[in-house]
This record gives structure tokens, C-alpha cells and sequence, in this order.
């Protein structure tokens, strides 16, 4: 697969130096869901709009992608997407329905349900809307900082599919593990083959770094992990790799298993360059448990963001403490969370490229 576009010159490449464990000047730093609810230009824009229609207009989707860039000198930008349109390109019918978040009317219940599901997904054809948001929001952002592009890992994607929507104790789809393990292997590997396809697709539109959210580990125990998770985080990476290296492309991974601690070491062999990590783990014990041997990205927990902005400053100085400057790219745990007060995340910003530059002078 060639990249058939010629994009602006990238006039900061901490980020991508970063996830290859190379020096920088400063430690990058980026937010997940930098493009939401608490920037109020954000709230205005959406207003009125359904949310995957919004998902579906590369206009769209390129101005919320760049709005956080514009308020902040984030060192990364991410697509604005979701990760449920997946299980939309396979055919199943997804609503964002407000105060309660995604919605299946018709959820996955028994293996029969998988006959359901779209054999053959043409990617290109169903998800292709994707590609030409990251295109045009690479063209736009001029180079200013690297695009990362995002899937959902196919558990997390499974567990939506099954429960329908957000769960506390994910427990229709784990009963799927633990009674119908041949079939949910089956969806698995539904989802990897897609997944692998649609991340190709977005580096050939565009996006220079990818990362793969299994924000579902922690309703796994580490046997369910080793089974239902791992092998197909690990075959995305590998098969993703693997056709890239024969284009020549050289784009880094990042795996983000969210309270999925307990797999730190497998993960940090799984064929990814970076490994985020949630605000559960302490910054040393990780260094210590992945050897060195890949990048790390986290982990504040996003609530410090309430704090005011000079504990805001001592904790991220704490945290670059802990995991050093250099392999390490500075995020929250998870999300921004809506009623966050954007003048706290610009503080997190600064502080992050502050605090390292000092630390990168001693
Ligand atoms: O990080 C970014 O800025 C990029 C955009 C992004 C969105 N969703 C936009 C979005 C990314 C990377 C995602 C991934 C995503 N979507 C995940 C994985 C990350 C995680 O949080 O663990 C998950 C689980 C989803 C599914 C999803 N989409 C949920 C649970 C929600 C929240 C529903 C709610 O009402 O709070 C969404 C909606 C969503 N996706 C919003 C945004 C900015 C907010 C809704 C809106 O814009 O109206």
C-alpha cells in the first residue's frame, strides 16, 4: 500500500521521537479526548448535531481535531472519531443517545447473532469517510505536529457490541468468554481482521502514529486477558507491521489497556512501541516491569485536573520524576472529562514542557 499524498513538512517531531525512544528537547505531550466537551467552541460546534453524522463529515471532523490545537501547544493531535464505527461498518445500528452515551437498539445476545454481522466489511468503502478526515485535518494542521489515528481493540469492541451500550460489570459479554468461547473468538478475530485493514487505510490517508484502545481490560482477569485480549492486540501490531514494513513505513503503535495492569509485562511485548498506561500504576514500577524495552505514555489521573494549577505543576513534576524524560510521553490516565476547566489542561501543557525542559538541563 503507497501514500499516495504529499503532506507539509512536520515541524515537530518530539511526539514520534518520543514513541521511538529518541532524545527531545522537551517531553510531548497530547490528551486523550483533547477534542470534547469542556472547550466550549467544541459544545458550540456540536450543538444540534447528531454525533457519528458528525463522525461522518471530514469537514467536521477535521475542525474539532484541530480546535485543542488552536487553544494549546499540544504536541500531538488525535482524529476526532469514535471507535464504534466499527461494529457500524459491520452493520450493526449504533445511536449516541445523550445523557447516557452509545446505544445498540439491537445488541449481539447468542453465537446465532454473528450470522448478523457482515461477512466481508469493505473498509474502504464503509469507513473511508475516516480517511478523508485524516487527510484533510493532515493537510491542515500544515505540519504542525504528528496525526495519531485510533481503533477500538476488538474485546472492547465485542463488549459494546454485546451489551449494547456502557456497563458496569460487562457481564453479558463476559458470560459470552466463559459459554460460548468458540463463537466469541470468532467475533475476535471479525474485528482484528477489520481492524487491521481500517488501520492500514488511515496511515495510507495519513496518520503518522496509531493507537489501539482496550479500554475494557480491566473487566478481564489476567487468564481471560491472556486468552481474549493479548493474542489479538499482538496480531494487530504484527499484521500491521508487517505490510507497512513492505511500503517502507516505519509508523509507531500504541496500546492503551486501560486497568489492565496486571498485563504490563505482556504488553510491553506485544510489538508495540508505546504502552500508555492508566493513573493506577505508579510511574518507577512501570519503567521497572516493561524493562526499557518500549516508550510509555499516561498516566495523571485526569481528576488532578480539578486541582489548582501550582498542585496541577507539582504532581506532572512528580510524575516526569518518575518515569524520566526520555521514552516517555506525557498524557492523563484516560479521557478529559466534560466540565473540566480548559485553563487547568492548558496549565498541564505547560507544565509538562516546563518541568521537562529543567529536567533536561540537569
Ligand atoms: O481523544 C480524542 O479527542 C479523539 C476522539 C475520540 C472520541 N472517542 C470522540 C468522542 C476518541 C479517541 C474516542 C474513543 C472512544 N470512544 C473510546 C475509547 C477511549 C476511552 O474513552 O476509553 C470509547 C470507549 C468510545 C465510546 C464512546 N464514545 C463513549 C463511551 C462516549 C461517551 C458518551 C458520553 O455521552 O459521554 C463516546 C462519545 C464521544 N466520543 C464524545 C467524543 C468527543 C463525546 C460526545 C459528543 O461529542 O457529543
Amino acid at each position: 500500500m503507497f501514500c499516495l499524498h504529499y503532506f507539509p513538512k512536520l515541524k515537530n517531531d518530539a511526539f514520534l521521537r518520543a514513541c521511538h525512544g529518541q532524545e527531545t528537547n522537551h517531553v510531548p505531550v497530547w490528551c486523550m479526548r483533547q477534542a470534547g466537551r469542556y472547550l466550549p467552541e467544541f459544545r458550540e460546534f456540536r450543538a444540534g448535531k447528531d454525533f457519528f453524522e458528525t463522525c461522518r463529515s471530514p469537514a467536521a471532523c477535521c475542525e474539532l481535531t484541530l480546535q485543542p490545537l488552536r487553544r494549546f501547544p499540544f504536541d500531538a493531535a488525535i482524529i476526532f472519531s469514535d471507535i464504534l464505527v466499527i461494529p457500524q461498518a459491520m452493520g450493526m445500528d449504533v445511536q449516541m443517545v445523550a445523557g447516557k452515551g452509545p446505544t445498540f437498539p439491537e445488541p449481539l445476545k447468542e453465537p446465532e447473532d454473528l450470522l448478523l454481522l457482515q461477512p466481508k466489511v469493505d473498509v474502504n468503502k464503509e469507513l473511508g469517510y475516516v480517511f478523508k478526515a485524516i487527510t484533510l485535518t493532515r493537510h491542515k494542521l500544515d505540519g504542525k505536529v504528528p496525526l495519531i489515528g485510533f481503533t477500538g481493540a476488538p474485546w472492547t469492541l465485542m463488549a459494546y457490541m454485546i451489551e449494547g451500550g456502557g456497563s458496569t460489570t460487562h457481564s453479558k459479554a463476559k458470560r459470552w468468554l466463559y459459554r460460548h468461547p468458540e463463537a466469541s473468538h470468532k467475533l475476535l478475530k471479525m474485528l482484528t481482521d477489520v481492524i487491521v485493514v481500517y488501520l492500514l487505510g488511515q496511515v495510507a490517508a495519513g496518520a503518522q502514529a496509531l493507537q489501539v484502545f482496550e479500554s475494557h481490560a480491566g473487566c478481564l482477569g489476567p487468564v481471560e486477558f491472556q486468552e481474549f485480549s493479548l493474542p489479538y492486540l499482538r496480531d494487530i501490531a504484527r499484521k500491521v507491521k508487517d505490510q507497512l514494513k513492505e511500503s517502507g513505513q516505519d509508523v509507531p503503535m500504541i496500546v492503551f489497556a486501560k486497568d489492565g495492569h496486571y498485563g504490563l509485562e505482556d504488553l510491553s511485548q506485544s510489538h508495540y512501541e508505546v504502552v500508555g498506561l492508566d493513573w493506577t500504576i505508579d510511574p518507577r514500577s512501570a519503567r521497572e516491569r516493561t524493562g526499557g524495552k518500549v516508550s510509555l505514555q499516561g498516566n495523571m489521573d485526569p481528576c488532578a485536573l480539578y486541582a489548582p494549577k501550582e498542585r496541577i505543576s507539582e504532581i506532572v513534576k512528580k510524575m516526569l520524576e518518575g518515569f524520566g524524560t526520555r521514552g516517555y510521553i506525557a498524557n492523563l490516565g484516560h479521557g478529559l472529562y466534560p466540565d473540566m476547566d480548559p485553563e487547568n489542561v492548558g496549565a498541564f501543557v505547560e507544565a509538562v514542557h516546563t518541568h521537562s525542559r529543567h529536567l533536561n538541563l540537569k
